[in-house]
Order: structure tokens, then C-alpha cells, then sequence
């Protein structure tokens, strides 16, 4: 790791600002929601044990709950007359507090209740396991969060086992052979921070567990990044390599050798004067 580069997701609300930019450049929650449409109602049709009132769903990483929201519709939709508790495991208060806004504005006559808990999901394990508790869940999701943790296996082998029997665990992450992979493999070590994503499939097939993978297309547009001087492109910059600053801080032959690999495939490609980068989304869903 380089000394003057600091990670970017240490900065919360520089991270956020660069977060929100990159959901309004790409197509990450329009492949979503189109994963959400028209794969995830058959996915979640058999989860919940037999005759069950109330199905339990539990968020990890939920952000301000947008994807998370549309999740319970679809589950709810699929599973009529049948009450559901959303526990949500996020770190950070002011995506809690949009997401209770978000519930506000529109859940008012959906039969759904509501446990936060404002944690990392390494406290939530803790706390669990000091108070002995392990509470079983029918439909569990760690959505473009795994980065984050301090341990990808750790955190994959702990809440798989809080599925209930027929229960699913719904990781969303960037592709295997998408951009994210691509400029990760070829600069993530030097980056300040560690590229957990990398790793997930090892790590369910170590488990042996049992789970299938959509892929699904999304573009980014990073045409900005290239811009020196260019706000917006910094931001962006800083998200795809984590480190706050890019240009500014990384030494001369990372900046040159990240900026060409992002510019050319298997990164991006060039499509009307823009430079779009691959953002494909892996939807991996491991049964119980
Ligand atoms: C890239 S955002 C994704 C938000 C949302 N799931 C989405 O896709 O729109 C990652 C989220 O994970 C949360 N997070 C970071 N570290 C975490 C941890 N150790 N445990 C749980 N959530 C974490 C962040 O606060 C943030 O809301």
C-alpha cells in the first residue's frame, strides 16, 4: 500500500456523495431492479417453513433501503396474507434515518414491521453471540456491501447459517468478468484498501454450498473521470479505486497505469465520445 493514499469509505460522507454519483452515472439499480422483476419472484416462492404466518427477512448493508424496499414488495407479492419482520443491519445513522423515511412514505399499509439495528455486521454477529441468540431468517441479502467487512468468509459462513430451513442468502456484487474484477486484479494491491469481492465464490464453494449465479449487463459512465479537474470525475474516480483524491494522491505510475486500464476493455469500451465502463452485477443466491 502506498503511504499518502487514504481509502475513500473511511471518509462516510464523501463516500455517500461518491455513491449517490455513481447510482446516478450507471445502470446499478435498473439491473437491479430488472433482477428484481423478473428473477427474484421465483426465487423467493418456496422460501418460508410450511404454513408459516410470518416470513423473517434480514438486510445487511442496507443503505437507505431502496433496493431492500422493492425486495419485500416482491416477497410480499409472492406471499399474500402473510406478515413479514425486516430486521436492517447498517452502520451508518443518516442511511438509517432515509430509510425510515422511505418506510414512512410508503409502508404505512403494508403489513411489514421493522427491527434496526444501527451496527457493523461484525457487532450485530457479536451481539448475537454474547447474548446467545441466533435467530433464523427466510430470506437474508448483503447487497454491494461484502467490501466493507473485515472478513468475507466469516461474514459468508455467518449468516448463511441464520437461514431458516428453505431460507436463501441474496449477495449482489460486481461480476467476475466485469470492470470492477478487471482494474481490481490489476491495481487492488496497491490500493489502501483490501478488495474483498474478489473471493466470494471460493468462499462458497469452500462451504460447499449450494448456489446459482444470474448475470445481468450495467454500464457506467466514467467519461468525467478523465476530465482533470472535473469535480464529478474525481468523485467517481475515487469510488472505483476507493482512495479519496486519486489523481491528486496516487503515485505518478499507478495513476498512469489505473487511467489507461480503465479507459480500454476489458474495463471499459468507447461508445459515442464516452467512455463506458463495465459494471455487469453478479445476483448470487445460496440455498440453505
Ligand atoms: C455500497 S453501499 C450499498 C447500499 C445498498 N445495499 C445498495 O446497494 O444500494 C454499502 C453499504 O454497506 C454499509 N456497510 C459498510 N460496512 C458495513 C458492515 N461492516 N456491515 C454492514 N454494513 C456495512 C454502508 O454503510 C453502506 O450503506
Amino acid at each position: 500500500m502506498e503511504s499518502s493514499m487514504k481509502s475513500l469509505s473511511l471518509d462516510r460522507s464523501l463516500y455517500f456523495k461518491s455513491f449517490e454519483l455513481f447510482i446516478e452515472r450507471s445502470t446499478e439499480h435498473q439491473c437491479m431492479k430488472k433482477f428484481l422483476d423478473e428473477n427474484l419472484p421465483d426465487v423467493v416462492t418456496g422460501i418460508g417453513k410450511m404454513g408459516a404466518t410470518c416470513l423473517n427477512v434480514l438486510g445487511v448493508g442496507s443503505g437507505s433501503g431502496k433496493i431492500d424496499f422493492e425486495i419485500l414488495g416482491k416477497i410480499q407479492s409472492k406471499h399474500p396474507g402473510v406478515s413479514i419482520h425486516n430486521e436492517v443491519v447498517e452502520p451508518n445513522p443518516h442511511q438509517i434515518s432515509k430509510y425510515k423515511e422511505l418506510v414512512k412514505e410508503k409502508g404505512e399499509d403494508l403489513n411489514i414491521s421493522f427491527t434496526w439495528n444501527q451496527l457493523r455486521s461484525e457487532e450485530y454477529e457479536k451481539q448475537n453471540k454474547e447474548r446467545k441468540e441466533s435467530k433464523k431468517f427466510d430470506f437474508i441479502h448483503m447487497i454491494q456491501m461484502l467490501y466493507f467487512v473485515e472478513s468475507v468468509p466469516d461474514t459468508v459462513k455467518y449468516f448463511h447459517s441464520l437461514l431458516e430451513t428453505n431460507g436463501k442468502l441474496l449477495i449482489i456484487q460486481p461480476s467476475g468478468n466485469g470492470g470492477w474484477h478487471s482494474l481490481w486484479k490489476k491495481s487492488g494491491s496497491r490500493f489502501p484498501t483490501k478488495s474483498g469481492f474478489l473471493g466470494v465464490q471460493k468462499v462458497l464453494d469452500e462451504m460447499r454450498a449450494k448456489y446459482r449465479i444470474y448475470e445481468l449487463p450495467s454500464d457506467m459512465d466514467i467519461t468525467e473521470c478523465f476530465i482533470e479537474g472535473n469535480e464529478k470525475g474525481k468523485l467517481l474516480l475515487g469510488f472505483l479505486t476507493d482512495v479519496a483524491d486519486f489523481r491528486k494522491t496516487a503515485p505518478v505510475d499507478l495513476k498512469a497505469e489505473v487511467l489507461h486500464y480503465l479507459r480500454h476493455p476489458p474495463c471499459s469500451r468507447e461508445e459515442n465520445g464516452k467512455v463506458i465502463f463495465n459494471n455487469d452485477l453478479h445476483f448470487i443466491v445460496v440455498d440453505n
